[in-house]
């Protein structure tokens, strides 16, 4: 949950709204303003590109400007290192099977996510073996800081100051309400630890150079038995000796050596190659002023941003740095506990016993003793999210109307997705055991109703917000440049 802001709602809508000039935006958190109309007059200092059509200003704000320029940014070729990375990305002879390479479970023509529909893919020694999780995309990872537990730093300065703020408004506020105290200096205690970044789920991969060994070296995906019988299969590729030309003759001496190049070759590829970050998207080109969204989707868009109606964009951030330099990435990099429900298609899951906690394990090791973070998984990039067959960390659902129906559905109509135990109640979180259940976002909309209550979406607007989902494609009017 966003526990930062949880003291609040009008809280949560101001950094949502964190254009705001700092005075106002510190004002609005101490006077504890909740009026919708103090946002609107909050972008002075930056004007919000997302929320006005650019055609309607004579002068492009530097958002849009930077948009622009990320669409007609000329063709980089690629440096040594990352074409070297990109035949490594490819090579299927890195697999003891010989049939997997990074390419067949994050396809390029797929938005670097699986071409098939399976919950988990397949992979160990015979291709029989089922994966842990959902396979992710590996676009827009380009902002993506590394892994860390401290402030919220969510997309900008100002917001990181009046989250300071907030923080220091519940520590006093706690001192005057002895009553509230409890909870309050709970919160703000686990303010200080909100974790973020890193790659996986789960996050237990730092950066993208660390990521890289897990694949290779997982028995369930690339099945390498261990790191000598990785090295023997690097020096046997055919694009041997040019790793030997990059990193020195001797690159091929210690185990060490060679796999660490070979990671860190795959990450510069993934950063360098326009492919993995293209921002070409309708979206983009909304953003840059070059298209105009329709009707449903500009509805869409509102219902996503509105903090009463689907309030996505708390977690998946939709605009763009003050400055324009980071764009969108549609994730604030943090973690959440969802509780999707327990997904049968992963054999493991038929173990009473077995249960994937995220950042808690069974993967992530580190951090299992935080009890807090049971349950927690990364907020995903909406990028292409359109364009997925699989969706959420088990792949339990199979589409975007699924995914809506159960934003808005969870705690309205918790029987329809989950199952009933034995002594015939709904087995809510049916995924976490009871001890971590405490840890599932019912502070947020649309999470924050009860059973009976109207659903924060109808079926229309849920409609309305896939349509806006889908301009998070890549690849809109391809061939035709912005001018
Ligand atoms: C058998 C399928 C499979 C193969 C092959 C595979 N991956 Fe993955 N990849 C996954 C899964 C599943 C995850 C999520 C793991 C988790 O969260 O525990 C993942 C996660 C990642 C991530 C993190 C993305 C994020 O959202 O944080 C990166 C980066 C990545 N893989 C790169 C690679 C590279 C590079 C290779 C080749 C060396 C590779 N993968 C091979 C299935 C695969
Ligand atoms: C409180 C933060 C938060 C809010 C609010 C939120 N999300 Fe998410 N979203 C997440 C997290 C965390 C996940 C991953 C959960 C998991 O896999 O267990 C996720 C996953 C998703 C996915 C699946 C993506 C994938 O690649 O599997 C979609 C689609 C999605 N969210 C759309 C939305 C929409 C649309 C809304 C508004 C109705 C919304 N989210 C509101 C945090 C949030």
């Amino acid at each position: 949950m966003k526990i930062r802001f949880r003291f609040s709602r009008c809280a949560a809508s101001a950094r949502r709204f964190g254009g705001a000039p700092l005075a106002l935006a510190l004002s609005a958190f101490l006077l504890g303003a909740c009026n919708p109309a103090d946002k609107s007059g909050a972008p002075a200092t930056a004007p919000a590109v997302a929320t006005a059509p650019a055609a309607a200003k004579p002068a492009l704000s530097p958002a849009a400007q930077a948009a622009l320029q990320r669409l007609n940014a000329p063709v980089v070729p690629l440096s040594a290192v990352a074409e070297l990375g990109k035949k490594i990305f490819f090579d299927a002879s890195l697999s003891t099977s010989g049939k997997l390479s990074c390419a067949s479970c994050h396809s390029p023509e797929n938005a670097h996510a699986p071409a098939n529909d399976l919950a988990v893919q397949l992979g160990g020694l015979s291709m029989q073996q089922q994966g842990g999780r959902a396979v992710p995309s590996l676009r827009y990872h380009d902002h993506a800081p590394a892994f860390s537990i401290g402030a919220d730093t969510t997309v900008d300065e100002d917001d990181k100051i009046a989250a300071a703020a907030a923080a220091q408004a519940q520590d006093k506020a706690a001192h005057a309400a002895p009553v509230a105290k409890a909870t309050l200096s709970a919160d703000a205690a686990t303010q200080k630890l909100v974790p973020q970044g890193g790659f996986d789920w789960d996050g237990r991969a730092l950066n993208l150079t660390d990521q890289a060994g897990g694949p290779l070296l997982a028995p369930n995906e690339m099945a390498n038995k261990d790191v000598s019988q990785l090295l023997a299969k690097l020096k046997a590729a055919p694009y041997a000796s040019e790793m030997q030309l990059l990193f020195g003759p001797g690159v091929f001496t210690s185990p060490n050596l060679a796999l660490g190049e070979a990671y860190f070759a795959l990450a510069q590829y993934q950063k360098e190659d326009r492919s993995f970050h293209p921002y070409d998207s309708k979206y983009d080109y909304y953003l840059a002023g070059k298209a105009q969204l329709s009707e449903q989707e500009m509805r869409g868009f509102d219902l996503f941003k509105d903090p009463k109606k689907g309030n996505c964009a708390t977690c998946h951030i939709e605009k763009p740095s003050r400055d324009g330099l980071r764009p969108p990435a549609f994730t604030d990099y943090e973690y959440e506990a969802l509780a999707a429900p327990r997904n049968k298609a992963i054999a493991a899951n038929r173990d009473a016993k077995y249960v994937d906690l995220g950042m808690c394990g069974p993967w992530r090791k580190d951090v299992a003793k935080k009890v807090n973070f049971c349950g927690y998984f990364k907020t995903p990039s909406l990028r292409n999210v359109a364009t997925r067959k699989v969706l959420f960390h088990n792949g339990v659902f199979h589409s975007l109307d699924e995914v809506l129906h159960f934003y808005v559905e969870r705690e309205t109509r918790p029987e329809k997705w989950y199952p009933h135990a034995k002594d015939g109640k709904v087995d809510k979180y049916d995924d976490l055991p009871a001890i971590y259940r405490a840890n599932v976002d019912t502070v947020d909309a649309p999470f924050d109703r009860k059973p009976g209550d109207a659903p924060a979406l109808t079926d229309d607007e849920i409609k309305d917000v896939i349509a806006f989902l889908q301009t998070l494609n890549d690849g809109y009017q391809a061939g035709e440049k912005a001018k």
